[in-house]
């Protein structure tokens, strides 16, 4: 694959982050013309049948489509082995009749985040860097500290140091990065990390290109699972937005291989505090930054460091951007919760952004909608039990301490209600 510049298309070498011409982020291209779909298909439906770790892998599985890297170097965690669930309780809040869950959050470090990993850090890995830097809400950090463990790359995080979940922290030092928990936001982290020499150290946010070759596997997954009908509508939550990126590149390439036969309508969702992209996407010219405040904290971003790529991702789909509400997307969560499945709150802002979709009449009742969720519901429960202690509409009544005659009372009572 060649690697180019995304917006003047002027190739450029390995391991640089912006072109030398016009500071566009890279992307790599690749040739569609040199495949056949019949056998794309045929082996990746057979390498499903397989124990190889690459070929479990939902990322190694379509490993034709990535870079090259040699099998020695790839550090795997058998990312994207992604359940698709369907969706009753969530359904029937958005009032749409055949959405589903694509659980990103399902992953080996529990957000979507490992899929772009496992391709940058074993591209670190054989490119022999010994130090991988990123910056984070969270999720990134996480990921990037467990594949760095296993590849022997020493890891290094910079985090806000307020306003993130103390989960994703203890995850990340769990695996053994350094953190450096700054006096700022994620886009001055993000503005530090881009200011690195890349020959000297790793940069793994997204504006890595090879973290959106990993990402955009997640397209092909879903596909796949989807015996490659497209789906209508994919719903997704937008912040620095290299997942919009990635997953706009993967129906691309789908469609350009041949692989389906029309390209799925893309819906981004931010939340209202943060929402610079939205902003652009109905007044047009450029991105105005923001300063963030959700407390959706992983898309707590003012800056998205990938916009141009995912607002031209988006417009080829024909696709739209919307904000919610924090209230919005905590209603959202804890709905999810009751599918039994459960997210963080960022991932929400896919059914909050779906119901306000069907509001509008932009989704239709019966469209094939697949609602992408992006993190763990144990990511951030500092989150969940602050809402379920609130008084929000979908918060659970907790009964502290009761007297024993109260405890049978309440048990009484649930069973008088049920049996
Ligand atoms: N959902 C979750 C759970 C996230 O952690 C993020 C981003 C997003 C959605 C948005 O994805 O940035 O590609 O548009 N988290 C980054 C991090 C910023 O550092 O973990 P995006």
């Amino acid at each position: 694959m060649r690697l180019a510049c995304s917006e003047c298309g002027a190739p450029a070498p390995d391991d640089t982050l912006f072109c030398a011409a016009c500071d566009g982020l890279l992307a790599f291209a690749l040739d569609a013309a040199a495949f056949d779909a019949a056998a794309l298909r045929r082996t990746f439906s057979q390498r499903r049948l397989s124990n190889d770790p690459l070929d479990t892998s939902g990322v190694w599985r379509f490993r034709e489509l990535l870079p090259d890297i040699a099998p020695e170097h790839v550090v795997t965690l058998r990312e994207n082995a992604l359940p698709l669930y369907d969706t009753s309780t969530g359904g029937a809040y958005a009032d749409a009749t055949r959405a589903a869950y694509l659980h990103l959050g399902m992953n080996p470090t529990a957000s979507f985040k490992d899929a772009g990993m496992t391709v940058a850090i074993s591209h670190a890995k054989a490119k022999g860097a010994r130090v991988a830097v990123c910056a984070s809400t969270g999720n990134t950090a996480a990921a990037m500290a467990a594949y760095c463990a296993r590849a022997g790359i020493v890891a290094l995080v910079l985090v806000p140091a307020v306003g993130i979940s103390p989960a994703k922290v203890a995850q990340t030092l769990d695996y053994g990065a350094t953190v450096a928990a700054i006096d700022g936001d994620f886009d001055r982290a993000l503005e530090v990390v881009r200011s690195l020499d890349p020959a000297q150290v790793a940069v793994v946010n997204s504006i890595n290109p090879y973290r959106i070759e990993g990402q955009k596997c997640a397209a092909f997954a879903l596909l796949q699972a989807r015996d490659w009908r497209a789906p209508d509508w994919i719903v997704l939550p937008g912040g620095n937005l290299g997942n919009t990126s990635a997953f706009g590149k993967g129906f691309r390439e789908a469609l350009a291989l041949g692989l389906i036969d029309r390209l799925p309508r893309m819906a981004v969702v931010q939340a209202s505090g943060a929402a610079p992209f939205a902003a652009l996407f109905r007044d047009g010219g450029e991105l105005r930054p923001v300063h963030a405040q959700t407390t959706a904290t992983a898309i707590k971003i003012g800056a998205p460091a990938s916009w141009r790529k995912a607002l031209a991702e988006v417009r080829a789909t024909g696709g739209t951007v919307l904000h919610v509400s924090d209230d919005a997307i905590g209603d959202a969560r804890a709905v999810i919760g009751r599918d039994g499945i459960g997210c963080e709150p960022a991932s929400a802002a896919s059914l909050a952004g779906l119901r306000v979709l069907r509001e509008r009449g932009t989704i239709a009742r019966d469209d094939d909608v697949v609602l992408v969720l992006t993190g763990h519901v144990l990511k951030d429960t500092a989150y969940a039990t602050a809402y379920h202690e609130s008084a929000a509409p979908f918060a659970n009544r907790i009964h502290r301490a009761p007297t024993d005659a109260a405890l049978r009372d309440l048990i009484d009572g649930v069973t008088a209600a049920h049996v």
